[in-house]
């Protein structure tokens, strides 16, 4: 679906364009991207622009590249996938550029997300997954606001070929909201 910019201060989510594609497939080759995002790392460039046109064009996800303010540079991505109205359920996923982690810039974009499809869609509970292994991932659902449910056993197949059990957190509408900052 398409999405509307959403202003953050120091961060800018922004709806994905055709020139992102390049900066993308460079920005996924690093060793936790491979590993951990999507499933599976991006071998090509057509990869990248599918990949692309995938978080562009499909009407039950919600995505956004999220750029620095200031320079537009790409920082990482965020989006709502596998939207279910009217039961109100969506699951999340996301990933930040190398060189911009450890910065808060992932939790402060999955909660700018969780707000929108909260507010606009009516969206009432959003879902998190990541390998049990993914400790930067586990730091981004806590501090986005969300809950730790439980385990999830060899739920997921990611970059390595295996199956790893996953840990599954939620955050609803009604929530606390987090108190979340950039580092620069
Ligand atoms: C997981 C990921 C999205 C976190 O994004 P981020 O914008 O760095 O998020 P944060 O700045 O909040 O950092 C989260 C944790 O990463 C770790 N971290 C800190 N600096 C880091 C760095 N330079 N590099 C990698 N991880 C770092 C810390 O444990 C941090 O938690 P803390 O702030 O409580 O110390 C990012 O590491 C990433 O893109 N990983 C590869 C793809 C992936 O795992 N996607 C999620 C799939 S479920």
């Amino acid at each position: 679906m398409q999405t509307p910019p959403l202003d953050l201060g120091e961060l800018l989510l922004r709806p994905w364009r055709d020139d992102d594609v390049d900066t993308v497939f460079v920005l996924q080759q690093d060793a936790a991207s491979r590993l951990w995002a999507g499933g599976g790392g991006l071998e090509t460039r057509d990869d990248a622009a599918a990949l692309v046109g995938r978080l562009r064009d499909q009407e039950n996800r919600a995505s956004w590249a999220v750029v620095g303010a200031a320079t537009g540079a790409l920082l990482g991505s965020v989006t709502v996938h596998s939207i279910e109205l009217p039961l109100g359920n969506a699951e999340v996923g996301y990933w930040t550029a190398g060189t911009a982690r450890g910065r808060g810039v992932a939790p402060r974009a999955v909660d700018a997300a969780c707000r929108w499809v909260f507010a606009t869609l009516g969206v009432d509970r959003v879902e998190l997954c990541h390998a049990v292994e993914n400790a930067a991932s586990a730091r981004v659902a806590a501090k986005a606001g969300f809950t730790h449910e439980g385990r999830l056993r060899r739920s997921f197949r990611y970059g390595d070929g295996v199956k790893h059990d996953e840990l599954l957190w939620s955050r609803l509408a009604d929530d606390p909201l987090p108190r979340l900052s950039i580092r620069s």
